[in-house]
């Protein structure tokens, strides 16, 4: 379970304060698939790097199954995959197995724990072939897979996606979806940001909607469907982030 509460985040850009977040305050339940939803410049990954414990907010907590992310940030460290988009974090010069390795060892897994992982991720992506090989000659949605098995290599409880099908061609996003299916079954926490609202509804059991550093919406997508008198996701979208924090459930 992840609990965030009161969680603001300033950064100084030179002279000037940009606030990110502001008093953003929701829970995540253990199994949750969560969509997080906004506009650029919303603060979506400023609030999934708070999680991730990347970066300390200027105010707030964040609870982590029990564990508080600044004073306990390595015991969330344990619990939480993550993957940001655009930023893989894999070494081309390396083999997708050494790859996976490197990032087993920074996690202290064992010899016989990383080798069992390992081979588990790779049937689970069908990459057994590709392990071998070094990961600067791969495809994008070859590189993706190897990002998304190195950001589930300690087998978190808790997954965190920065935009994950953002640039994907559609096979590589249907795989992607087809993974968070997978993970869902296994009672995995998640929560990733989207710009594709059929990918939220098709995946998620409730959204977060943040505007301006925000939350303007936090529940599940029949409530949301129910206060719009709306099924339309792009639409409810819109006139949210018009009339702004005024119908915060
Ligand atoms: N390291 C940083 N330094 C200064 N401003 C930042 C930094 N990171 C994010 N911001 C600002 O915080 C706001 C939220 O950014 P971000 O969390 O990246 O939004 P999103 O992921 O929803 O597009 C933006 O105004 C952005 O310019
Ligand atoms: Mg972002």
């Amino acid at each position: 379970m992840i609990i965030i509460q009161e969680v603001s985040k300033q950064f100084k850009d030179r002279k000037t304060y940009v606030t990110a977040l502001k008093h953003i305050s929701f829970d995540v339940k253990k199994g949750e698939v969560v969509g997080l939803l906004g506009e650029n410049g919303a603060g979506k990954t400023t609030l999934l790097r708070s999680i991730a414990t990347l970066i300390t907010p200027s105010s707030g907590s964040i609870s982590v199954d029990g564990y508080d992310s600044i004073k306990q940030a390595s015991e969330v460290k344990k619990r939480i995959g993550v993957l940001f988009g655009g930023e893989t974090g894999l070494y081309d010069r390396l083999t997708a197995k050494e790859n996976l390795e490197y990032f087993a060892v920074l996690y202290g897994m064992s010899r016989h724990e990383k080798k069992v992982r390992i081979e588990e991720l790779a049937v689970m992506f069908g990459m057994k072939d590709y392990l071998n090989r070094k990961v600067g000659a791969f495809s994008k949605g070859m590189r993706q897979k190897v990002a998304i098995s190195r950001a589930l290599i300690h087998n978190p409880g808790i997954i965190l996606f920065d935009e994950p099908t953002t640039g994907l061609d559609i096979t590589s996003s249907n795989i992607f979806r087809q993974l968070i299916h997978e993970l869902k079954a296994k009672g995995k926490t998640i929560i990733f940001s989207s710009h594709i609202m059929e990918e939220v509804q098709m995946l998620c059991d409730s959204v977060v909607m943040v505007h301006k550093g925000e939350v303007v919406y936090k529940g599940d997508l029949e409530g949301l469907y129910h206060e719009e008198a709306s099924r339309d996701l792009n639409y409810i979208f819109m006139s949210k982030l018009v009339r702004g924090k005024s119908h915060v459930s």
